[in-house]
C-alpha cells in the first residue's frame, strides 16, 4: 500500500493563497494550488502524485467527451482552531465512488490513492481550509475514461484527479421547489445511484425551466406516475411528518446515497425521532399538509449540508412552510456544525485527522 508520504510533491513556484478571499467565498470558484493525478493504464494505477493545479491536455477524442464515463464525488475537510485538519466520513465517500464506477464499467480506485492521496493533497494545501461559519474545503474526487477511441466501449486508459476548492454555503437562501413531472432523472436498472457527470447534465434543462418558472430546483419523481418522490435537485430530502422524518429509501437504486442523508438519519434517532425510509409519493404529502400534519422539508447533501425548503409547488398547489418554526432542522444543522468544530463529541467517528 502507498503511504501519503511516498506520493512525490511537485510544489507550486508561487502560491496564490494570498490573492484568494478565504471568507465569504462562493461555492466552487475558487481552487487550491495543488492537485492530485494518478493514470490507470494496462490494468493498473500508476504514477500517483501531487502537482500544481492547473489545466489537463486532452485528446479532443478522449472517449469521456464523447460517452461519458466520468464519475466524481463530494467530501468537505474543515480545521480547528488548533490548526488540525478534518475530513468527514471519507471512507464512505471512497466506497460511494467505487460503486459508481463498477456502474459505469469503470476501475475501482484503492484507498491508497484516494485515501492516501487526499491526506497528502490537504497536508500540501492546509493553509488553504477557511475557518469561517458554513465555509469549508470542499473536496471533489473524480475519475473518467481517457482512451483516445471513437468506438463505443469502455476505456481501457483513465484518469484520476482529487482538486480542491475552498467555498462558503451553497445556497444563500431557503429554496422554493417545484414537482417535476416532466423530465425523470433516474428509473430502477439506470444509474440514479451512481454520482455519474451525466446525472448531473441530465438535471441541467428542468432546473432551468424551473427557475424560468420562479423556483430554485425540481423534486424528483418515479419515471411512471411522476408521483412518488426521489430527491430534491442534487441533494437528498426529508419531510416531518407527524413528527416522523419520512425519506424516500434507496431500494429501487433512483437515489442517491447521501453521506449527510445517512448523517441525519443517525442524529434524527439520537433525537429521538422515528425516521422512515421509504416510498412516499406526493399525495400523501399534499393530505398532510391539509392537515397541518406537514412541518418540515428540507433537502441534505455534501455541498448544501441541510438546505431549507420554504415552498413547495405541485400542480396548483403551493405548499408554505414556516422557516420561524423549524425545529428539526435547526438543530440538525447546529448539531452537524458543532460535531465539525469539535464542540460536540465525534462520538460516531466521522471526523477523519488528515
Ligand atoms: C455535493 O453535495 O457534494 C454534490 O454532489 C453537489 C454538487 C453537484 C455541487
Amino acid at each position: 500500500m502507498i503511504a501519503a508520504r511516498e506520493i512525490q510533491v511537485e510544489k507550486i513556484a508561487k502560491s496564490r493563497l494570498a490573492d484568494t478571499p478565504l471568507e465569504n467565498i462562493p461555492f466552487g470558484r475558487y481552487f487550491t494550488d495543488h492537485m492530485l493525478e494518478a493514470d490507470y493504464a494496462g490494468g493498473e494505477w500508476k504514477s500517483v502524485k501531487v502537482v500544481p493545479y492547473g489545466p489537463l491536455q486532452l485528446d479532443p477524442s478522449t472517449a469521456a467527451l464523447h460517452y461519458g464515463q466520468a464519475i466524481f464525488e463530494g467530501i468537505k475537510a474543515y480545521r480547528d482552531e488548533t490548526g488540525n485538519a478534518y475530513v468527514f466520513r471519507p471512507y464512505d465517500n471512497w466506497e460511494r465512488f467505487n460503486k459508481s464506477a463498477l456502474r459505469m464499467n469503470m476501475p475501482t480506485v484503492p484507498e491508497e490513492i484516494f485515501i492516501e492521496g487526499m491526506r497528502k493533497l490537504i497536508g500540501v494545501d492546509k493553509e488553504w481550509i477557511p475557518t469561517m461559519k458554513e465555509h469549508a474545503l470542499y473536496i471533489r474526487p473524480f475519475m473518467f475514461s481517457t482512451d483516445a477511441l471513437l468506438g463505443v466501449r469502455p476505456s481501457e486508459t483513465y484518469k484520476f484527479l482529487i482538486i480542491l476548492s475552498p467555498s462558503g454555503p451553497y445556497f444563500a437562501a431557503p429554496m422554493k421547489i417545484i414537482v417535476e413531472e416532466q423530465y425523470t432523472r433516474a428509473a430502477p436498472g439506470g444509474v440514479g445511484f451512481s454520482k455519474n457527470a451525466g446525472n448531473y447534465g441530465g438535471s441541467l434543462l428542468a432546473a432551468t425551466e424551473a427557475k424560468e418558472k420562479g423556483y430554485d430546483q425540481v423534486l424528483w419523481t418515479d419515471a411512471f406516475e411522476h408521483k412518488w418522490l426521489q430527491e430534491v435537485g442534487m441533494m437528498n430530502v426529508f419531510f416531518m411528518m407527524d413528527g416522523v422524518a419520512v425519506t424516500p429509501s434507496l431500494d429501487e437504486g433512483t437515489i442517491l446515497a447521501g453521506v449527510t442523508r445517512s448523517s441525519v438519519i443517525t442524529l434524527l434517532q439520537e433525537m429521538g425521532i422515528r425516521v422512515e425510509e421509504r416510498r412516499v409519493n406526493i399525495d400523501e404529502l399534499l393530505a398532510a399538509y391539509g392537515k397541518g400534519r406537514l412541518t418540515e422539508l428540507f433537502g441534505t447533501g455534501t455541498a448544501a449540508v441541510i438546505a431549507p425548503i420554504k415552498e413547495l409547488r405541485y400542480k396548483d398547489f403551493s405548499l408554505e412552510m414556516n422557516l420561524d418554526k423549524a425545529p428539526v432542522q435547526n438543530e440538525l444543522r447546529a448539531r452537524l456544525a458543532a460535531i465539525r468544530s469539535g464542540a460536540e463529541a465525534d462520538v460516531h467517528g466521522w471526523m477523519w485527522k488528515v
